[in-house]
């Protein structure tokens, strides 16, 4: 496969980090900074608020992707990684900050109209509709799409050929590493400009777990952006340009992925040692 997206990226890049050495940064609460044009593709910038009228989850958290990179966010259990990627989403109301979508202001809109302006969403749970076929579930992520999406569906089975082989199949009766390219493909479908992948791997096994990684890093490859959270650390942080550790709704260390496997306090608290 050589072009499966389009002429919209550099498929030069590369995509594993090869910038930067040094030690991670603990993060310094309070600063505001500004997102300028010509700054991340996608941020969700100092970012504050909670569920409904609930206490707030997240605390001046700023999560980010620059064109052509892969992000990551780890972090433990509750830290609050799916919140920040709903807020990003628009899913839950950002009671202070911003989301800025290629320099422009999202923060008021609604997830429908961000899946309009190019952003792919993949939560971490009920990410597929189990009784409907696999085609039938790409034929859904399609749904805000007027033109002929067939060509994208070939991409899609060319990326993740199992899906083909299973197109009439019950997504519900695939395995967990095929539900999740049924997700992920899902969402490719609207042939989104930025990706954002909530545990991609959860619940799979480490072969498989490598398998999705290297999908993932074609995705990449092709130009689109992807914002990720994982809870496989060490493996994730391995591919990615940026890493962010989240604790307790707010940014604990932010660096290259790189940096953040080099440094003893990170690998210390959160990633094994
Ligand atoms: N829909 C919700 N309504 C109210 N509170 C919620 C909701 N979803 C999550 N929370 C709370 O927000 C906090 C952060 O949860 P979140 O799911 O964002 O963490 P996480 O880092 O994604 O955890 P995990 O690694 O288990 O996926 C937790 O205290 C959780 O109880
Ligand atoms: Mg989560």
């Amino acid at each position: 496969m050589s072009d499966p997206y389009g002429d919209r990226g550099n498929k030069d890049l590369s995509i594993g980090n090869t910038k930067g050495q040094g030690t991670a940064q603990p993060v310094k609460q309070g600063g505001k900074s500004h997102a300028s044009p010509g700054g991340p593709f996608l941020i969700g910038e100092a970012m504050t608020g909670g569920y409904g009228k609930g206490p707030d989850i997240l605390h001046d958290c700023t999560i980010a992707v620059e064109k052509g990179e892969i992000a990551v966010i780890v972090g433990p259990n509750g830290a609050g990684k799916s919140t920040a990627m709903k807020a990003v989403f628009g899913m839950l109301e950002v009671r202070q900050g911003h989301v800025r979508l290629d320099g422009e202001d999202i923060t008021k809109l609604s997830p429908q109209d961000r899946v309009a302006k190019g952003m792919g969403f993949v939560p971490q749970t009920s990410n597929i509709f189990t009784s409907m076929s696999v085609e039938e579930n790409l034929e859904m992520g399609a749904f805000i799409r007027r033109d002929d999406f067939q060509d994208t569906m070939a991409q899609v089975y060319d990326l993740f050929p199992i899906l083909k082989e299973k197109r009439y199949q019950a997504a519900g009766e695939l395995s967990g590493g095929q539900r999740q390219q049924v997700a992920v493909g899902r969402a490719l479908m609207t042939q989104p400009k930025v990706l954002m992948l909530d545990e991609p791997t959860a619940g799979v096994s480490p072969i498989v777990m490598d398998e999705l990684f290297d999908r993932i890093i074609e995705v990449a490859r092709t130009g689109i952006p992807i914002l990720m959270v994982e809870q496989n650390a060490r493996q994730a942080l391995e591919i990615a340009d940026k890493g962010y550790v989240l604790v307790q709704g707010r940014n604990a260390f932010t660096g290259t992925g790189k940096e953040l496997l080099n440094d003893p306090e990170v690998r210390k608290s959160f990633l094994g040692g």
